[in-house]
């Protein structure tokens, strides 16, 4: 039996990447590749019954479990990745895979990308962030001396199979996780999004509605991506909206601070010094602030950084001669960067900042 399934596949560079929605998809997505992966990493930590349906769907893979986290998009994570791929004699023709959230997806990606001088690779993400957001879009990397992305590749999957039965009973701190980034696109893309984000319970039309946000998402990743795969045309850039102050929250946190969380406030945040800077921004602030209730358990940890954020932004991949890139949505203008002073954001960013933004 067929399940019903949605899927797109998009041509990036000559190369077809395929991402595929449903539930309970996984099995079938198996049967129609001309071969499965040869391994599959799975984080040690997946519930049971996530990694036994993994491996009755992928009968032909090998699955190699893995301790995933922050931690693992390391060095040290990387090579524990090659060098399974060079023990189990992974060759050029190859297909390997991954079944778990951003950070095992980036490892592996980026361990396919360079392996060999590149192998292919399958993504099963399992987190709503994963499916939503990570998965797509064919960067890959790790952290490097506490900053985040800081080595990487471009490098897509053949097929993203994102299958919503990963997402049966997930916790509100997954969720919350995603949210930031489902954020960004209703802010990137309001008119799509907004059915879904625009009142009531947010948590709770999110829940009811995965499979339709998964694949919108996904679609929506893409259509930025494929016009600007290597995020040169300032047209991908837009999706890293409240990324360069969302990273240097989450590394002055010793990543304790949820990317989701991360992103959220540092849309707020960069909105607020786009304001300063002198561009009106206040339609984004106010959307923005509709979501405060679902992160306000987070601003604590905010708060106790804020001091220390222009630091770890001075090292951003974004930098240079001092500036940082910020992109910032503009009515009419798909793709739009503010330049501005690390230094100068270093004056403004304190607690007076925040009080003022909140109030
Ligand atoms: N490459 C990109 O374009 C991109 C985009 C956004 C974020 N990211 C990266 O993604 C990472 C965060 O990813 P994440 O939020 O998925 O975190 P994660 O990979 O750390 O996963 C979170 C936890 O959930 C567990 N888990 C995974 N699937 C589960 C499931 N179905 N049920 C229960 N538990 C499950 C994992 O084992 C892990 O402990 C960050 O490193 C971020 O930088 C990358």
């Amino acid at each position: 039996m067929i399940v019903s399934m949605r899927s797109r596949s998009f041509i990036v560079e000559n190369l077809e990447t395929e991402i595929a929605v449903g539930e309970r998809i996984a099995g079938d997505c198996a049967r129609l590749m001309n071969s499965q992966p040869k391994l599959i990493f799975v984080p040690s930590g997946l519930p049971k019954r996530m990694k036994d349906y993994i491996a009755e769907s992928f009968s032909s893979s090998d699955l190699i479990e893995v301790e995933d986290g922050e931690g693992m998009k390391s060095m040290d994570g990387l090579a524990g990745i090659l060098s399974s791929l060079a023990s189990h004699r992974v060759d050029r023709n190859d297909t390997i895979g991954y079944a778990g959230g951003g950070t095992i997806g980036d490892t592996v990606g980026f361990a396919a990308s360079i392996f060999k001088r590149g192998i292919d690779f399958v993504a099963l993400p399992t987190t709503f962030l994963a499916q939503i957001d990570s998965a797509i879009g064919g960067k890959n990397g790790i952290n490097f001396q506490a900053y985040k992305n800081m080595i990487g590749t471009f490098h897509l999957p053949s097929k993203i199979i994102s299958d919503v039965f990963f997402l049966s009973g997930m916790s509100e701190i997954m969720l919350r996780s995603g949210l930031g980034e489902l954020i960004k696109y209703f802010i990137l893309e309001p008119e799509k999004f907004a059915p879904f984000l625009s009142s009531g319970n947010v948590m709770q039309t999110v829940r009811s509605n995965l499979e339709t946000l998964v694949f919108l998402c996904s679609e929506v990743k893409m259509e930025y991506v494929s016009r600007d795969f290597r995020d040169r045309l300032g047209i991908r850039m837009m999706l890293n909206m409240g990324h360069t102050v969302a990273h240097a929250l989450e590394s002055s946190s010793g990543f304790s601070m949820s990317h989701g969380d991360s992103v959220y406030w540092g849309m707020l945040i960069e909105a607020k010094l786009v304001q300063m800077m002198g561009t009106d921004s206040s339609d984004v602030i106010l959307n923005l602030k509709r979501f405060l209730t679902v992160f306000k358990q987070s601003r604590d940890a905010l708060q106790s950084n804020i001091d220390s954020l222009a630091k770890y932004m001075d090292n951003d991949k974004k930098v240079a001669g001092g500036q940082v890139r910020i992109p910032f949505p503009l009515p009419g203008k798909r793709a739009n960067v503010i330049r501005m002073d690390v230094g100068w954001i270093g004056k403004m960013l304190d607690s007076n900042f925040l009080d003022d933004l909140l109030d």
